[in-house]
């Protein structure tokens, strides 16, 4: 069974990218056209405008017939976010704007240091035994963090982490060594975000600034975020280089960068890429990179040697 697909709405509300129902309708009906089904969101998306991403899903009615499979994401990226009390509240207010009574996959979007884990985990692990969510999800958390679940959910009977979302492309390879093992020792499924660095294999210039408003616009916290992880002058040489390669055999940065995740990385059974895009164009040329085959072995080993000389500047396998 290849490496599965999840297809990301972060971009999706009145103030994303994809701004209507109508757009989302077009993407989602491509996506499916296809033979895919799973979908992640989260109560933060898109970034700045919460909720959006949701009610748009919700509104499209996505899970009707089986149709469509959703994951989300509880509120968080604030202090106090994952005490128990606003843990419901916003699985509260997310069911409803989704317009379901439970969630496939159910995450802690990242940590909230603020708040005992154990007192974030038995608020899942009450919502889970109501019936709210099938599969408890993790995302950003360090290594020791997510061992800490593991143990927890031995410890008193609770749910136990099964999928985790993190970073993972062809620049950002630390949770091969930091995390993967732990996921194949305690069986939690990983699925790879950003798999095109937000954009950066393509969209950005070493000598110019990013656009405005976009994934590395430093006026935005998302942009500082990803400037902080990609913006270094290694990372820069190194698409410079994937794109000399991949011009002997006409294969795009985005194509390798997908082709790659999909083929030889680390990824399988079980685990998935989350497809990343901006509008119906970008999500067509993504899925057909996806559905192509191996890469010629050249592009792996610049792909690996790339990895060696830039793992040190690379961005953290967690938050
Ligand atoms: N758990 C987490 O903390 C977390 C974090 C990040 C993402 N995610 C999930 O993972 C999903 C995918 O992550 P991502 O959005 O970061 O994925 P990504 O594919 O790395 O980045 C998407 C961006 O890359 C650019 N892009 C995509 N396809 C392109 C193409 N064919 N040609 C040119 N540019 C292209 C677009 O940037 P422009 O807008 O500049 O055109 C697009 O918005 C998200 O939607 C979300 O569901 C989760």
């Amino acid at each position: 069974m290849p490496v599965d697909l999840i297809l990301g709405t972060n971009n999706v509300g009145p103030h994303g990218k994809i701004k209507t129902t109508a757009d989302l309708s077009a993407i989602l009906d491509l996506y499916h056209s296809l033979g895919n089904k799973y979908l992640d969101t989260a109560y933060l998306y898109p970034a700045g405008y919460p909720g959006e991403s949701e009610t748009f899903l919700g509104d499209l009615e996505v899970t009707q017939d089986g149709k469509f499979v959703l994951d989300t994401k509880v509120r968080s990226f604030e202090d106090g976010a994952h005490a128990a009390d606003q843990i419901y509240k916003s699985v509260d207010e997310q069911l409803k704007r989704l317009k379901v009574d439970k969630v496939r996959t159910l995450y802690l979007h990242a940590p909230d240091r603020t708040v005992s884990f154990e007192e974030s985990h038995k608020a899942m692990n009450d919502l889970y035994k109501q019936g709210k969510f099938e599969r408890f999800g993790i995302s950003n958390y360090q290594p020791d963090e997510i061992l800490g679940f593991v143990e927890r959910a031995k410890k008193y009977g609770w749910v136990a982490p099964c999928a985790y979302e993190g970073l993972y492309n062809i620049f950002s390879r630390r949770a091969e060594t930091e995390l993967l093992p732990i996921f194949r020792k305690h069986n939690i499924d990983f699925y790879a975000y950003s798999p095109l660095a937000s954009g950066f294999f393509s969209n950005i210039k070493r000598n110019e600034p990013p656009p405005a408003g976009g994934h590395f616009d430093p006026t935005t916290f998302n942009g500082q975020f990803n400037q902080g992880w990609f913006f270094k002058d290694a990372l820069f040489t190194a698409v410079e280089e994937l794109k000399t390669v991949g011009e002997k055999y006409g294969i795009s940065n985005n194509a390798i960068a997908l082709r790659w995740l999909r083929h030889h990385s680390q990824l399988s059974n079980g685990d998935a890429i989350l497809v990343g895009y901006s509008n119906l164009g970008q999500l067509k040329q993504n899925l057909e990179h996806l559905d192509q085959g191996p890469l010629p072995e050249e592009i792996v080993e610049v792909i690996d040697k790339i990895w060696d000389a830039i793992e040190a500047d690379a961005p953290k396998a967690a938050l």
